[in-house]
C-alpha cells in the first residue's frame, strides 16, 4: 500500500510516499481503507524529532492520527462495527491507503469524508477540555486560537452546549469565527481588553488552544486560574493554569462529534491535498496559521 513515511527526522523534505506493508487489525481495532486523513501539528512535531527526547528515529517514521474510511478488517473483540461500514476516528499511521483505528464512530452518510476525518482529533481534545472546564448552557468561554483545526471544532462544540463563545484569530480569520458561531477578537497584545469589551460580565473559562498568549494574561481573564485549560503550553510556572495531554473518553467524544456533524452543528472548512502533495499541506501546518483543517487524500 502507499503510505507517507520518512527515514530521518527533519523538515517537509524528508517526507516521501513509499510502498509499505499492509497493517492488520489487532484486538479492539478496525482497519479502514482510508478515504481522507487529517493533518495535525503533532505530525510535524514528531517528524522534526521535537518529541523524541534526543532518541534517534527507530524504523520508518509514519504520520497521521485520524482518518475516515471504509472498514475492511475487524479485530478480535470488536462489536457493532462490520466490514463495509463508513467510520471516522483515531489511530496511528493514518496517512496511508490502509490504517488502523483504535476509536471510531459511524460517519453520517451526508458528511464529507474529509470533514469527518479532520474532526476526530479536534473533537476528542475539545470534548476533554470543555468537560474539564464544565462548559455548558450559560457559560461564557474564550477559545484562544479559534480558527484552526482544534479551535474551530472547540468553538462549535461549546456553542452546541449552549455557551457564549468568544474566539481569537488573526485579522484574516475574523469572518470565519463569526461563521462558526463565535464572537471574534484579534489575538496578540491587548487581547484581555478586547475580550472584556465583548464580554463585560467576564469569562467563566478559557480554552488555550494556540499556546501563544502568556499564562499570566490568560489567568487574569478568569476569577480562578484553574478555569484556564491549555493543550499547548507547558511552562506554566505557578500560574494555576491546568494542562491536559492524555486522551479522555475517545468513543464518547467521537459520538458527540458525529451527532453534531449530522445535524450541521459542526461544519469544518477543509483544504485537501493528495498524498503526493503532502509536503505543501505540511508547510501550511508548520506556518501556524491554518484556517479549519488540512486533510490528505490517499
Ligand atoms: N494536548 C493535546 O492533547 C493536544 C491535542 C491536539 C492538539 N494539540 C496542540 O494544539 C495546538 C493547536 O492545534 P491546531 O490543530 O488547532 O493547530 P492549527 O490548525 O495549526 O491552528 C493554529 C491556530 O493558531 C492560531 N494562532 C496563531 N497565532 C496565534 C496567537 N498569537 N494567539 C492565538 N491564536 C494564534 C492561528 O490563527 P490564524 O490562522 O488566524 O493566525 C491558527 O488558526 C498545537 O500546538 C497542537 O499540537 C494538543
Amino acid at each position: 500500500m502507499r503510505a507517507l513515511q520518512y527515514t530521518a527526522f527533519g523538515g517537509p523534505e524528508v517526507l516521501a510516499v513509499v510502498d509499505a506493508p499492509e497493517p492488520h487489525a489487532g484486538p479492539g481495532q478496525v482497519r479502514v481503507r482510508v478515504r481522507a486523513a487529517g493533518l495535525n501539528p503533532l505530525d510535524w512535531k514528531i517528524r522534526r524529532g521535537l518529541m523524541s527526547q534526543g532518541r534517534p528515529l527507530e524504523g520508518p517514521g509514519r504520520s497521521g492520527f485520524e482518518a475516515a474510511g471504509v472498514v475492511d478488517e475487524v479485530g478480535e473483540g470488536v462489536t457493532g462495527t462490520a466490514v463495509g461500514d463508513d467510520v471516522f476516528g483515531l489511530g496511528e499511521a493514518t496517512h496511508a491507503e490502509l490504517a488502523l483505528l483504535d476509536a471510531w464512530a459511524a460517519k453520517p452518510a451526508a458528511v464529507d469524508w474529509a470533514v469527518a476525518a479532520g474532526s476526530a482529533v479536534a473533537a476528542e481534545v475539545s470534548v476533554r477540555v470543555l468537560d474539564l472546564l464544565g462548559v455548558g448552557a450559560g457559560s461564557t468561554l474564550l477559545v484562544d486560537g479559534g480558527a484552526g483545526g482544534v479551535g474551530a471544532v472547540g468553538v462549535q462544540l461549546a456553542v452546541s452546549r449552549g455557551a457564549t463563545v468568544i474566539a481569537s484569530a488573526g485579522e484574516a480569520n475574523q469572518g470565519y469565527l463569526t461563521e462558526i458561531g463565535a464572537l471574534p477578537v484579534r489575538y496578540g497584545d491587548g487581547l484581555a481588553e478586547r475580550v472584556r469589551a465583548v464580554a463585560p460580565e467576564g469569562l467563566d473559562a478559557v480554552f488555550d488552544v494556540a499556546g501563544k498568549t502568556p499564562p499570566p494574561t490568560l489567568a487574569s481573564m478568569v476569577s480562578d486560574p484553574a478555569q484556564v485549560v491549555t493543550i499547548s503550553q507547558f511552562e506554566l510556572g505557578d500560574s494555576g493554569i491546568r494542562v491536559t495531554t492524555e486522551p479522555g473518553d475517545r468513543a464518547a467524544a467521537l459520538a458527540e462529534a458525529a451527532r453534531l456533524l449530522e445535524s450541521n452543528g459542526l461544519v469544518v472548512e477543509v483544504q485537501t491535498f493528495p498524498l503526493e502533495r503532502a509536503r505543501e499541506a505540511v508547510e501550511i501546518s508548520e506556518s501556524g496559521h491554518v484556517r479549519g483543517k488540512l486533510v490528505l487524500l490517499p
